[in-house]
């Protein structure tokens, strides 16, 4: 994805030029020959929050964070699965469970100890509209995006789809009565 891919969702030129600035990345080289880091814009892609999976890993306690941009339809569940994941961790494991170092309790994910830490906690941002930013609520909210994220033509598809159908419907509809016409007088 693109940063200016928010436009779909609604953001403004500067909303987008001002989300994208958070990031840098490399662009060069310059006129020495030198690469340099710079704010990203618009027309660059997502900045990855690590350079390589190797230093993902390291970063990470050996465990290598997957890549989100396809994750709803990369796991089974999809949406529902993600939501369940992120609002599925318990401080504390049930009793007689044993726990290895480092790793989290989580009801959903496949073993239920995953090496990723609760990435949302209750008022980790703050909404402009005031809403109150629960587990539940940015956990929708993140899935939601992935979802879009993931395939954002969806919706056009479908819409597609049942102008197709009905089309079809019509024609068959049609057809039929031509076919009783053309059939009218052989008895
Ligand atoms: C809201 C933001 C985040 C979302 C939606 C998210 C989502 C996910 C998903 C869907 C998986 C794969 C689970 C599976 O294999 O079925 C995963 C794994 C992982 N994530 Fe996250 N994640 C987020 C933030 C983070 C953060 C901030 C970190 C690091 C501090 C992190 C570290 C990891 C790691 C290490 C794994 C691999 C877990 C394992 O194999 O045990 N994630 N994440």
């Amino acid at each position: 994805m693109y940063y200016r891919n928010l436009e779909a969702l609604g953001y403004g030129e500067e909303e987008i030029q001002a989300i994208a600035a958070e990031h840098e990345v490399t662009d060069g080289p310059d006129e020495e020959g030198e690469m340099f880091e710079r704010p990203a814009r618009p027309s660059d892609r997502f900045v990855a929050p690590f350079p390589n999976p190797q230093a993902a890993r390291a970063a990470n306690n050996g465990a290598l964070p997957p890549d989100l941009s396809l994750i709803t339809k990369a796991r089974a569940g999809g949406p529902d699965y993600l939501f369940a994941l992120l609002t599925g961790y318990q401080e504390e494991p049930p009793e007689g469970v044993e726990f290895v170092e480092g790793m989290y309790y989580n009801e959903y994910f496949p073993g239920r100890q995953i090496a990723m830490p609760p990435p949302l906690f209750d008022d980790a941002v703050e909404y402009a509209d005031g809403t109150p930013a629960t587990v539940e609520q940015m956990a929708r909210d993140v899935v939601t995006f992935l979802s879009w994220a993931a395939e954002p033509e969806m919706e056009e598809r479908k819409r597609l789809g049942i102008k197709v159908i009905l089309f079809l419907v019509v024609l068959t509809g049609l057809f039929y009565a031509v076919k009783r016409k053309v059939w009218s007088d052989v008895h």
